[in-house]
């Protein structure tokens, strides 16, 4: 299945990610205030940190599909907009330690926490954004959502921690590669659409489905992510590119390049795995187009986004869900 509502090359998919966040720009500044609001302790450390990254610019993409999700089973009350804010916290203290594992120097077009304030600080401010969050939901008073997220916060560790023990090690396969992504990145976004069944009481049957939905724009997400790491314009995404062939992580566009391209090719690649190597990002570059490895992960990343959209048929048809359909696309379309 293919989704159509902005595949047109004229529309910038950006223009088209404000259109959606205005269909709900009252809940998202309620987010926007509720964040800025939770983000005050009188370690002022933790307020300085938790405000240069809050307010750098981030897509706010997962909090956005919570909401549209939870508009689109027609929710009535004001739970969403704690866990938008709650699901934010959890990206945002993901992000804080991810930085300092993967070296990261630039994020949203900035100096990252780690390298203005060094890596104990980022790793002491994440550990604050995971708590307040379980702070936040527990006054929600739902075991159910307590349930999900604490599930979903072990997997995103073990996501991370399974990656550790796959960086250098060209062998990867793209298998262990999905595992990966699955756990890191996609459990979060399929927290955030589940947990929208969740408050607005849809039934086990729709939280299946809305997890479903995201697990697949998750995964959808990180493949281009991935991706963008090679191409890019690194202006648009705000990050350093080959921070990953820096790190020597093996993702898809070097494990399709390592199998499609010729001998003295795939041994380029695996030996730049190997030392994790950013001097070597152009030569690597020419062997990872060469074998169209960016197109071959974006063609996954387009079946993992129509993987959503078919997930989303038992939804009752409103412009929230044309707009969650149109972020499958936005994911796979976005330079940012
Ligand atoms: C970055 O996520 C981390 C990944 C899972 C690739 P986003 O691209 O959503 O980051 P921000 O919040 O918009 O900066
Ligand atoms: C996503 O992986 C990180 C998390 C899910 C925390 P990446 O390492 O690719 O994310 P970026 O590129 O640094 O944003
Ligand atoms: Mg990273
Ligand atoms: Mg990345």
């Amino acid at each position: 299945m293919t989704v159509t509502v902005y595949q047109s090359p004229e529309q910038d998919p950006a223009q088209g990610f404000e259109q959606i966040r205005d269909l709900v720009s009252d809940q998202v500044r309620m987010v926007d205030q509720l964040i800025l609001a939770e983000l005050s302790s009188d370690v002022l450390l933790i307020n300085q940190i938790g405000r240069y990254i809050v307010n750098s610019g981030g897509k706010r993409l997962r909090p956005l599909l919570h909401l549209l999700a939870a508009n689109a089973l027609g929710y009535q009350g004001d739970h969403h907009i704690t866990l938008a804010a709650v699901i934010e916290f959890i990206h945002t203290a993901t992000l804080l330690h991810d930085d300092v594992v993967d070296e990261s120097d630039l994020r949203r077009g900035q100096d990252t926490a780690n390298a203005v304030w060094g890596n104990a600080a980022s790793v002491l401010v994440g550990d604050y954004l995971y708590s307040t969050a379980f702070e936040m939901m527990v006054r929600l008073q739902s075991m159910r959502v307590m349930e999900v997220m604490a599930r979903t916060t072990t997997a995103i560790a073990e996501g991370e921690v399974l990656q550790l023990l796959n960086v250098n090690n060209p062998a990867t396969t793209e298998e262990k590669y999905l595992e990966v992504i699955w756990r890191k990145t996609a459990v979060l976004f399929s927290a955030s659409t589940q947990l929208a069944a969740v408050v607005a009481g849809s039934g086990r049957q729709m939280e299946d489905d809305l997890a479903s939905y995201g697990m697949h724009l998750g995964a959808a997400f990180q493949l281009i992510d991935d991706a963008l790491d090679y191409k890019a314009d690194p202006d648009q995404l705000g990050k350093n590119l080959g921070d990953d062939l820096a790190e020597g992580k093996p993702t898809l566009p070097l494990i399709h390049a390592m199998r499609h391209g010729s001998p003295e090719q795939a041994e380029v690649i695996r030996k730049s795995i190997e030392e994790g190597d950013r001097e070597a990002f152009a030569e690597v570059y020419k062997i990872v187009e060469s074998t169209d490895a960016i197109a071959y992960t974006e063609r996954r990343a387009r079946e993992e986004a129509g993987k959503a959209v078919e997930a989303l048929e038992g939804v009752a048809d409103s412009r929230f869900k044309d707009a969650m359909m149109a972020l499958a696309e936005f994911s796979i379309q976005r330079s940012y």
